[in-house]
């Protein structure tokens, strides 16, 4: 069976729309209708308007489409794509934690759970995070959850002094800055482009530091030739595509290897995507107080990104 035809059949079946990050398989980038980061695929799934919307990303990113479009079935290709810092800030401990700031303004990134959004003031992305806070008034406190290391850089960005969540990226904490500076003594002609999900250490050698979105733009326009990338490497791929001629390094971990794959993003293959469209699962279902109190902090976030408002 020609999986890439059948999925293009069943898209028009069941008047589906793909979206993807740029973390999935190479496969699956190129079957997208859309491909993004995290708030350019919020902003697409709140603007579909076709009756399926097959998510090829992690959950929390499934969760957010529904949220935002809830009248469209939402399926992915996998439950079990995860995410850790979503696992590393569970609503009822979370909710508990915020008990010791009961004044605070609560800023939560996108990679969190529905629940975990809804006792939130806003939600941001690695995109909009610093715009985000500074539409926060001086008077206010503020706690930042769950990437702490996202956290520490958006201090030394606004200037803000946060109260901060201990949650942690599975795979931008693994990048070795010995390694990689190794690879830049190697080329000291190549650029250093990172996510700020990286730790302080990483960043601090970083020439460019920015959302997935953002690194593929600069990569595209830098007059460099070649880039030292320390993110998940599926980025590389719509690098290669765009400026072919160019050289794109994997950053590697600890033991060298360059093998930093998100095992959740991972877990959709071509095949989950043409079964997810066949059966119409896994679904998304959010109870509708559920949609509705984290819908509130979301459609903060696209009001303050100018990314439109949503239907009510
Ligand atoms: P972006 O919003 O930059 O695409 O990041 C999503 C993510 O999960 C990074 O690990
Ligand atoms: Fe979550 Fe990290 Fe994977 Fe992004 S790369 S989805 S933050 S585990």
């Amino acid at each position: 069976m020609n999986l890439i035809e059948e999925i293009k059949k069943l898209k028009k079946q069941r008047h589906a729309v793909i979206l993807a990050h740029y973390y999935q398989e190479s496969e699956i980038q190129d079957i997208a209708d859309f491909l993004g980061d995290s708030l350019a695929l919020a902003v697409a799934a709140q603007k579909c308007t076709q009756d399926v919307i097959l998510f090829a990303g992690v959950h929390f990113m499934a969760e957010t489409a529904k949220i935002l479009n809830p009248t469209k079935t939402v399926v992915i290709p996998s439950m079990n794509a995860g995410c850790s810092l979503a696992d590393s800030c569970p609503a009822p401990e979370f909710e508990k934690f915020l008990k010791n700031y009961p004044d605070y303004e609560v800023v939560s990134y996108i990679n969190c759970t529905a629940a975990t959004k809804a006792l939130s003031t806003v939600i941001c992305t690695s995109s909009n995070a610093e715009k985000v806070i500074n539409t926060i008034t001086k008077d206010k406190k503020i706690v930042f959850a769950p990437d702490y290391n996202l956290g520490r850089f958006l201090i030394k960005k606004t200037g803000r002094d946060m109260v901060l969540w201990k949650g942690t990226c599975v795979v931008h904490i693994t990048f070795s800055l010995k390694e990689i500076q190794k690879l830049k003594l190697e080329s000291p002609q190549a650029e250093i482009i990172a996510h700020p999900e990286c730790e302080e250490t990483v960043l601090s050698v970083a020439d460019f530091i920015g959302s997935t979105t953002k690194l593929i733009h600069y990569a595209t326009e830098s007059s460099h030739k070649k880039f030292i990338v320390v993110t998940e490497p599926g980025v590389i791929h719509q690098m290669k595509k765009i400026n072919p001629d160019n050289e794109y390094i994997p950053a590697p971990n600890d033991s060298g290897c360059a093998c930093n794959l998100c095992p959740y993003m991972k877990e959709n293959t071509l095949e989950k995507v043409y079964l997810a469209l066949r059966d119409l699962k896994p679904e998304i279902t959010l109870e509708p107080d559920l949609i509705e109190s984290s819908r509130k902090p979301l459609q903060r976030m696209l009001e303050i990104s100018g990314a439109g408002t949503l239907p009510s």
